[in-house]
């Protein structure tokens, strides 16, 4: 099997489009969830070069802690309900934040954060984690990327979570 991955399509939601099978390709057949984790966030990374940080956090009880990740030191843990990514957890819907310091109780992590947008992972019924995308960029995140990730937020929620 190659790991590698390759985009071609110009358009945002092409790249998209192609990425969700690539990562089934990468985590069919491996068990091991860090390891698929990590891969996934390496080729969204490929695919969305407008981000400046990609990950994922796990769903521990009541709250979410830091899993594999691209992009600078981050904050291990978020309760449920707060920030961008414990709303999304909470609330089990896709969180899309055009300018963050608009986002009452945002956690900025990175002070370069300028938008982000927060994906639930279910199993079933259940939240497992969220896939967490932050842009440089001011009101990156859009129906597109909603679309796209919420794709891959059904593959991966397949894993052995
Ligand atoms: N901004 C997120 C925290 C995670 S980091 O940005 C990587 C939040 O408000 O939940």
């Amino acid at each position: 099997m190659s790991e590698a991955v390759a985009f071609e399509a110009a358009d945002k939601a092409g790249r998209y489009r192609e990425l969700v099978p690539q990562v089934a390709s990468l985590v069919d057949g491996e068990p091991d969830l860090v390891a698929n984790l990590a891969n996934a966030t390496a080729a969204i990374a490929a695919c969305v070069p407008a981000a400046s940080w990609v990950g994922f956090y796990v769903r521990r009880g009541d709250e979410l802690v830091l899993g594999p990740f691209q992009g600078k030191v981050a904050c291990v843990r978020i309760a449920l309900g707060r920030g961008v990514c414990g709303t999304a957890a909470a609330e089990r819907r896709t969180v899309i934040v055009a300018d963050v310091d608009a986002f009452p109780g945002h956690i900025a992590c990175d002070s370069g954060s300028r938008s982000e947008i927060v994906v639930p992972i279910l199993r079933g019924e259940r939240v497992v984690a969220v896939l967490d995308l932050v842009a440089v960029e001011i009101e990156h995140g859009d129906d597109t990327d909603a679309a796209g990730l919420a794709a891959l937020a059904a593959v991966l929620g397949t894993l052995a979570w």
